[in-house]
């Protein structure tokens, strides 16, 4: 846990930039989320939950899943502050201990990138959704000038949809909502 770099960012995610994606990002989830009252979702790498607690009045509940204890800690103090009765947190790493859960929705905004074995993450997810589920995948499009050691330099669109079928998935829609200058590792 020590060596989770989300352990030690946690206290300054929320930056003004941070938030200022993630209610570009919240916009396009909500269009996502139309009829899913009766549904149940599961923001899984949720971090503080700037974009699953934006769209908790949408769904049935939430289940807010990161494997950061303090980026979780935060999330926590916004759902007992704001008074959101539908959500909750979990702390947990699907890669290592696979989940006995199940959600009508998962969502992943800026998450796939950080997990090395996407196919793997993305079996896991496919096994949790119920039938007719939906996975909300947010994330960057493939940048060849991002290079790190531990974070993807993003998707192809014919990649990520070969990944996802392989995965599991019946159909796969996907599009470029947003084009920002330094939004991607700056
Ligand atoms: C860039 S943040 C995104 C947070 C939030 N979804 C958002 O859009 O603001 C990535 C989050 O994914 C979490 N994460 C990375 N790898 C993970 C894994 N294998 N399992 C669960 N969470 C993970 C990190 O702890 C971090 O909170």
């Amino acid at each position: 846990m020590e060596n989770n770099i989300f352990n030690q960012v946690a206290k300054r995610y929320d930056s003004e930039k941070q938030i200022e994606l993630a209610k570009i990002i919240v916009d396009e989830v909500r269009a996502a989320l139309q009829n899913s009252k009766s549904k149940t979702l599961i923001d899984y790498g949720s971090g503080t939950g700037l974009v699953g607690l934006d769209v908790a009045s949408q769904v049935s509940s939430v289940l807010l899943v990161d494997s950061s204890k303090e980026m979780l800690d935060i999330a926590k103090e916004k759902i007992s502050r704001k008074g959101i009765a539908n959500s909750k947190v979990l702390l947990s790493d699907f890669t290592e201990a696979p989940p006995e859960l199940k959600a009508d929705i998962v969502l992943m905004s800026l998450v796939l990138l950080h997990i090395p074995d996407t196919k793997k993450i993305l079996q896991v997810l496919f096994r949790i959704l119920n039938d007719g589920g939906k996975l909300i995948i947010v994330d960057f499009d493939k940048n060849d000038q991002v290079s790190h050691s531990k974070v993807l330099n993003g998707f192809t669109h014919e990649s990520l949809k070969k990944t996802l079928s392989e995965a599991g998935f019946k159909s796969t829609k996907i599009k470029t909502f947003y084009r920002g200058k330094q939004i991607f590792m700056n």
